[in-house]
C-alpha cells in the first residue's frame, strides 16, 4: 500500500514531505523517496527514518513530491522506489497503482530510444509524457495525452523541471485528495498526512486531474473540460490522527471505541419514540418506504459488518436483505430494479470495489446508499444518500473502531427502516436505550485490557485459531479471525459454529484453541454445545461470555467476560 505526498508552497519543501511521508508509514511501506524541485532526488530502502538521514543541508525548494512504496513490480531496491523520472530527469513523478499495459508502452518508448532502468511498472510514465511533449504545446496537455495511452489504474502527483512550482494530480482507481491552503496546495494519496496543514480537502474522481500551485487549483476532466470543485471542510483533528501515548494505532483506536459510538449515536436516538433520525436518508425517506429488498455491499470488514446488518434488517425491519462482497458483486450481473436499495459500506469512501458495485447498481436503476467514514469521500459523493460514520480517522490498517460504528449506524438504519414499517414503539425504545448505555459498557470492557493481554501472552505460541460464532456472532468470528490474520501473520478461521461438525472440527485438536463467543442469547445453547464438540477433541476453548454465565466458564479454559 503505498503513499504519496506532494507540496507547492513557501513553506519547507523537505521537512514537510518528510514529516508527511511519516503520518504515511502505517500503510506499511518497504522503500521510500523525495523529489525536490532544484535540489534533486533521494531515496532509501527501509523505514523513513534511513531516506531523512540521507537529506543534506540546504536541500530544499518550492515544491516536491515523495512516496511510500511497498513493492509490486519489482523488489525493494532504491532504484524501484519512487520517484520516478523519464531518462533525462525532467520529469519527475510519485505513482500508486498499476499500468497493466505497461509492457506495451515500454517496448514502443524503447524502440523510440528511451532506457529503462527499473524493474517497475511506474517507470513508463515519464517517459511517455516526455514523448508526449514532443507534440503537445502544454505541459499539462502533455500529461492528458499519455494518461490517455495508458490503461489501469493511477493515482499521479508530478512534476516537470520547467514549471518547478507545479505539480499535476491525476487519479484513475487510486485514490487521491487535494490539501487547499493559504498560498500552498497539498496533494495526498489520503487525508492523514494533510490534516495538520489544512481541513479544506477535494477528492479527485476518477478520470479527473488536477493543476496545481501555491496560490491555485485547476480541475479538468481527461478530455480537458473544467471541473468546478469547492473543498469539503473536514472535522477530523490532528491529534485524532496521531498516536498519542499508545505504542500502536491500532491500540488506540480500539481505545477510542466508547467515543467513537458516542460520535457515530450523537444526534441520532430519539430514545423515547424509540426512532432514528439519519439527517443523510431525509432526502430519500420516501423512496426507502418503497424499499422491497436490500444489498449490502462492502469489503472484508465492511463486509462482515453489513452481514451483521443483515440479521439486523431482517429480522426488525423485515425487508430482505443479501449482503455481498464488493469485488465478486462488480463482475456479477445481478438482479436489480428500481425497488432495490444498494447500500454500500466503507471506511474510507475509496475501496474501487465497492465503488464500483455502487456504479453497477446506480447503472441498473437502484437508490445507491452508503455508510461511509471519510468526509467527501468518492463513495459519498457517488451515492445518493447515507450516513457518516464520525469516528475520527482510522489509521491502523487494521480495522476496529471502523467497524464498531459500521455496526452502530447500521443499527440505527435498522430503527429507521423499522419504525416506518411494524416495529412497535416499545421494542423500538428498548433498542435506543440500549443502544445508549453501549459506550458506557464498552469502558467497562475496555478496562480488561490488562488481563486480554496476559491471556494472549498464555496462547501466544499457537499457529492456528478457529473463531466461531452464531447469528449476530457468526460475522463476529469471522472479523476476529480476519484480524488475527493481519496483525499477527497467524492462521486463523472463522465459522459459524453450527458448520463445525460439517467438516471442520476435523482440524481441532489440543494445538488448535477456537475462540468461542458464547453470548447469553437465544443462540447460547447451541453454542455451549459446539464448545463441547471442541473440548470432546481436546481443542483449547477461549470463551466471550456474558457477565455472571457460570456455565460457559465450566466447559472453556478461559473466558473473557463482556458486559450484557
Ligand atoms: O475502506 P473500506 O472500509 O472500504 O475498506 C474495506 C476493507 O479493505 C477493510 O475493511 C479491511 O478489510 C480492513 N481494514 C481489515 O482490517
Amino acid at each position: 500500500m503505498c503513499g504519496i505526498i506532494a507540496y507547492t508552497g513557501k513553506r519547507n519543501t523537505t521537512d514537510l514531505l518528510i514529516d508527511g511521508l511519516r503520518a504515511l508509514e502505517y500503510r506499511g511501506y518497504d522503500s521510500a523517496g523525495i523529489f525536490v524541485a532544484g535540489a534533486g532526488v533521494i531515496k532509501a530502502v527501509g523505514p523513513v527514518e534511513n531516506l531523512a538521514k540521507k537529506i543534506p543541508a540546504g536541500f530544499s525548494g518550492p515544491a516536491g513530491i515523495a512516496h511510500t512504496r511497498w513493492a509490486t513490480h519489482g523488489t525493494p531496491t532504491e532504484i524501484n522506489a519512487h520517484p520516478h523520472s523519464d531518462d533525462k530527469q525532467h520529469v519527475w513523478f510519485v505513482h500508486n497503482g498499476i499500468i497493466e499495459n505497461y509492457r506495451e508502452l515500454k517496448s514502443e518508448l524503447e524502440k523510440l530510444g528511451h532506457v529503462f532502468v527499473s524493474d517497475t511498472d511506474s517507470e513508463v510514465v515519464g517517459n511517455l509524457i516526455v514523448e508526449k511533449m514532443k507534440t503537445e504545446t502544454t505541459f499539462e496537455a502533455a500529461v492528458m495525452s499519455a494518461l490517455k495511452d495508458m490503461r489501469g489504474t493511477y493515482g499521479l502527483a508530478i512534476m516537470h523541471d520547467g514549471e518547478p512550482g507545479k505539480i499535476i494530480a491525476a487519479r484513475m482507481g487510486s485514490p487521491l485528495v487535494l490539501g487547499i491552503g493559504e498560498d500552498e496546495n497539498f496533494i495526498a494519496s489520503d487525508p492523514t498526512p494533510l490534516l495538520r496543514h489544512t481541513k479544506n480537502l477535494i477528492y479527485l474522481n476518477d478520470g479527473e486531474i488536477a493543476i496545481v500551485t501555491p496560490g491555485k487549483y485547476d480541475i479538468f476532466s481527461l478530455d480537458n473540460r473544467r471541473i468546478e470543485r469547492t473543498p469539503d471542510a473536514v472535522t477530523w483533528t490532528v491529534g485524532a490522527a496521531e498516536k498519542g501515548d499508545h505504542d500502536h494505532y491500532m491500540m488506540k483506536e480500539i481505545m477510542e471505541a466508547p467515543e467513537v459510538v458516542r460520535n457515530t449515536l450523537r444526534g441520532r436516538l430519539l430514545v423515547e419514540e424509540g426512532m432514528a433520525k439519519l439527517g443523510g436518508l431525509e432526502d430519500v425517506k420516501d423512496k426507502l418506504r418503497d424499499i422491497k429488498r436490500i444489498i449490502i455491499v462492502g469489503c472484508g470488514t465492511a463486509y462482515y459488518a453489513g452481514l451483521v446488518g443483515e440479521y439486523m434488517i431482517e429480522e426488525f425491519a423485515g425487508i430482505p436483505v443479501e449482503v455481498e462482497v464488493a469485488s465478486e458483486f462488480r463482475y456479477r450481473n445481478p438482479v436489480i430494479d428500481e425497488h432495490t436499495a444498494l447500500l454500500a459500506i466503507s471506511q474510507s469512501g475509496e475501496t474501487l470495489d465497492t465503488l464500483e458495485a455502487i456504479r453497477e447498481a446506480k447503472r441498473k436503476g437502484a437508490l445507491t446508499l452508503g455508510i461511509v467514514n471519510a468526509v467527501g469521500s468518492t463513495i459519498a459523493r457517488e451515492t445518493d444518500a447515507g450516513v457518516y460514520n464520525h469516528a475520527g480517522p482510522e489509521i491502523a490498517v487494521a480495522s476496529t473502531k471502523a467497524f464498531i460504528s459500521q455496526l452502530s449506524i447500521l443499527a440505527l438504519f435498522t430503527l429507521f427502516l423499522g419504525r416506518e414499517r411494524t416495529l412497535s414503539q416499545t421494542v423500538g425504545r428498548d433498542i435506543a436505550e440500549a443502544l445508549m448505555s453501549l459506550p458506557e459498557k464498552l469502558e467497562e470492557l475496555l478496562k480488561q485490557s490488562g488481563d486480554i493481554k496476559t491471556l494472549a501472552e498464555k496462547y501466544i505460541s499457537f499457529r492456528d485459531y478457529l473463531y466461531i460464532g452464531r447469528k449476530y456472532n457468526f460475522p463476529t468470528a469471522l472479523e476476529g479471525a480476519i484480524k488475527l490474520k493481519e496483525i499477527s501473520y497467524v492462521h486463523a478461521e472463522g465459522y459459524g459454529a453450527g458448520e463445525m461438525k460439517h467438516g471442520p472440527l476435523a482440524m481441532i485438536d489440543q494445538n488448535f484453541p477456537t475462540i468461542a463467543i458464547c453470548l447469553d442469547d437465544s443462540m447460547h445453547e447451541k453454542m455451549v454445545s459446539n464448545i463441547q464438540e471442541i473440548r470432546a477433541r481436546k481443542g483449547p476453548v477461549i470463551a466471550i461470555a456474558t457477565e455472571g454465565d457460570t456455565r460457559v466458564a465450566g466447559v472453556s479454559d478461559d473466558v473473557i467476560y463482556i458486559p450484557r
